[in-house]
């Protein structure tokens, strides 16, 4: 079945030193874990401490956006050649703070979850609403317009390659959580979207939730049938709250 994964998106935060402390507590916190995928997504900098200080554990590690691109002249872009160099596993694309800040549009996430998978890099791809669209009943729009957008540029197969994470934007960094209902709501629509293509690939198909996952909500969360871990924002910054998220993953399986 599908093993559960947690993963940290650390965002734009933390030093040299502050993310070296993080990744060997969370790396000691979650040496004995058995059943739960860990990964960890610093800022690029800080890719090559996580590629040294992980190396020797079971820990992935992952980049927050990838370009498009596969090189040449896009000043301040990151390739997912250069991504595979420094052995990350994932990369997030579709982030809501991307969408809203950086003016990244649909076609543009899935030509980047198009990217990493061709270079070998697993796409995390964000969905999610903002509360607008929920309280106008358009979630169900929302998220299959993201889900679409790769379906139909890359094809139901890219989703055998990639993992969703469904972030309703009003949860992120909010305190606010989605209950285990309405993220498990979303979820079974997301599988189902994805299953009137292909079952199997909808079955295998991970899909976390994001939005003020914190230890003491990750249980219920993570005991929802469709949700598969979590892609976790301010609790991944403390590492004794990650990894009690990660217990709570590795508890689930
Ligand atoms: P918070 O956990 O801080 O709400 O952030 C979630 C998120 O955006 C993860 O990508």
């Amino acid at each position: 079945m599908r093993r559960p994964l947690i993963a940290g998106n650390w965002k734009m935060n933390g030093s040299k030193a502050e993310a070296t402390q993080l990744l060997n507590g969370i790396k000691a916190g979650v040496a004995g874990m058995q059943r739960v995928d860990v990964a960890v997504c610093p800022s690029f900098p800080y890719l090559y401490l996580a590629e040294e200080l992980l190396a020797d554990s079971a820990i992935a590690w992952g980049a927050q956006d990838v370009s498009a691109q596969a090189g040449g002249a896009y000043t301040g872009q990151v390739s997912a050649a250069m991504l595979k160099d420094f052995a990350c596993r994932y990369a997030i694309v579709g982030h809501s703070e991307r969408r809203q800040l950086n003016g990244e549009d649909d076609a543009l996430v899935a030509s980047k979850y198009a990217r990493a998978v061709a270079g070998g890099i697993v796409p995390i791809l964000c969905i999610g609403e903002t509360l607008e669209e929920r309280e106008s009943g358009r979630t169900e729009e929302v998220v299959a317009r993201h889900i679409d957008a790769v379906l139909n540029s890359s094809g139901v197969e890219a989703f055998g390659a990639g993992i969703v994470a469904y972030e309703p934007v009003w949860a992120i960094g909010t305190g606010v959580t989605a209950t285990p209902d309405q993220a498990q709501e979303v979820h079974a629509f997301v599988r189902g979207r994805i299953a009137s293509k292909n079952q199997e690939i909808a079955a295998g198909l991970r899909l976390l939730y994001g939005g003020s996952m914190k230890p003491g909500n990750a249980v219920e969360l993570i005991a929802q049938p469709d949700i598969d871990g979590g892609l976790i924002g301010g609790a991944s910054l403390k590492a004794a709250d990650f990894v009690a998220i990660c217990q709570a993953g590795e508890d689930s399986a």
